[in-house]
């Protein structure tokens, strides 16, 4: 079956943006066929490369008989290499490619049989000069125009030219992280010149501290980047946001100054406010706590002379800042009082039955 014929008169490019046309899912962008359709090319004679290469020593067992020389300069240019290389140029569910395959088989066997002496790159003779969906590298769109910036280096080095060696694109410049302008050729804000002459131009990165610069230090600063504020000497320094008169975090947290910016972190539990981290760096103590070796520190209300859980088989279990009672092993709250357990089955032997083991209502 070939699912997109081509038709008597129409020329192969026309044909094949046609065919693409009518096949591609729509999701494509109209700009991205062209590129698809060249990327779909160069992928072909990759393989096909791949497929010279795989098939360079076949019939070939390593002898050196005037049969075995005959045999394999026959086979090097036969048909059926070229059917075997053919067979492997796309992978079975790649339908644009067995597509474009199928489409131009005699265009591949043409250059196979005629032309492959007086073209060696298959990729220029097949996919920009004969089915004509790629450009020569640095130039783009249908008439292989140069890319902005010249074909030798598009955006002069420092970018990527939309369409670059495809029939898509509009050659417009997008550029490195670092440049910027229509060929690239200015320096991004946070950027600096380095080197500027009529073909090259170099940028590199500012100082962490500046928004805009001539220079790498933090003194070649035209304006300094936010949290960061011009001292007597005009360098860009950090602001210490954590020394101002109100601290910029909450009650329960400390504030940690960084580079251009701040942290507020949490105190420690043991903290009623706090000036850093852990138990040592509070400004008072929870309730719970109380200040020992210039730590807030648990009080375990368990051990104090007057006790807290009172009531009778009950026992005090101290936690973090503050205790629990609870009924002893072999008790039960009812009633918020602590009862005997009764277990089912045990009523019989219950006066004399050990407490349980079990841990049931703590
Ligand atoms: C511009 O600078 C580049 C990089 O240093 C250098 O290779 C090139 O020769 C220079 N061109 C001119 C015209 O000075
Ligand atoms: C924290 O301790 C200070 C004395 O160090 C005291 O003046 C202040 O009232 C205490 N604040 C609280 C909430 O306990």
């Amino acid at each position: 079956m070939k699912p997109c014929p081509r038709p008597g008169l129409v020329p192969l490019a026309a044909s094949l943006a046609l065919c693409a046309a009518l096949l591609l899912p729509p999701a494509l962008g109209a700009g991205s066929r062209p590129r698809q359709a060249c990327a779909t090319c160069r992928g072909i004679t990759e393989r096909f490369n791949q497929g010279l290469a795989d098939t360079a020593k076949k019939n070939f067992g390593g002898g050196n008989t005037a049969w075995e020389e005959k045999t394999l300069s026959k086979y090097e240019s036969s048909e059926i290499r070229l059917v075997e290389i053919i067979e492997n140029l796309c992978d079975s569910n790649n339908f644009e490619c067995n597509n474009m395959v199928e489409e131009h088989e005699e265009h591949i066997e043409n250059w196979w049989f005629k032309q492959k002496k007086k073209y060696p790159d298959l990729f220029k003779w097949f996919c920009i000069e004969t089915t004509e969906v790629c450009c020569p590298a640095g130039t783009y769109g249908p008439d292989c125009l140069a890319c902005h910036g010249g074909s030798e280096r598009p955006c002069y080095g420092n970018g990527q030219c939309d369409g670059d060696g495809t029939r898509g694109g509009d050659g417009s410049c997008s550029c490195h992280r670092e440049y910027s302008g229509e060929f690239c050729l200015d320096c991004a804000d946070g950027y600096y010149s380095t080197l500027k002459n009529d073909t090259h131009s170099v940028c590199a990165a500012c100082h962490d501290a500046c928004k805009t610069c001539t220079g790498s230090t933090n003194k070649d600063c035209k304006d300094c980047k936010e949290g960061w504020i011009k001292n007597e000497e005009e360098a860009c320094v950090d602001v210490d946001e954590c020394a101002e008169e109100v601290s910029p975090c909450k009650d329960d947290q400390y504030c940690l100054n960084t580079d251009g910016s701040f942290k507020c972190k949490a105190c420690d539990a043991s903290c009623l406010g706090c000036t850093g981290d852990g138990p040592g760096k509070c400004k008072n103590c929870s309730s719970g706590y109380s200040i020992e070796d210039e730590k807030c520190t648990d009080i375990d209300e368990c051990n104090l002379a007057e006790k807290e859980c009172v009531r009778e088989n009950e026992d005090c279990i101290n936690t973090p800042g503050s205790y629990k009672c609870v009924c002893s092993e072999g008790f039960e709250k009812k009633d918020d009082v602590c009862v005997q357990t009764v277990k089912a089955g045990e009523v019989e032997t219950l006066a004399t039955a050990p407490p349980s083991a079990e841990h049931e209502d703590l």
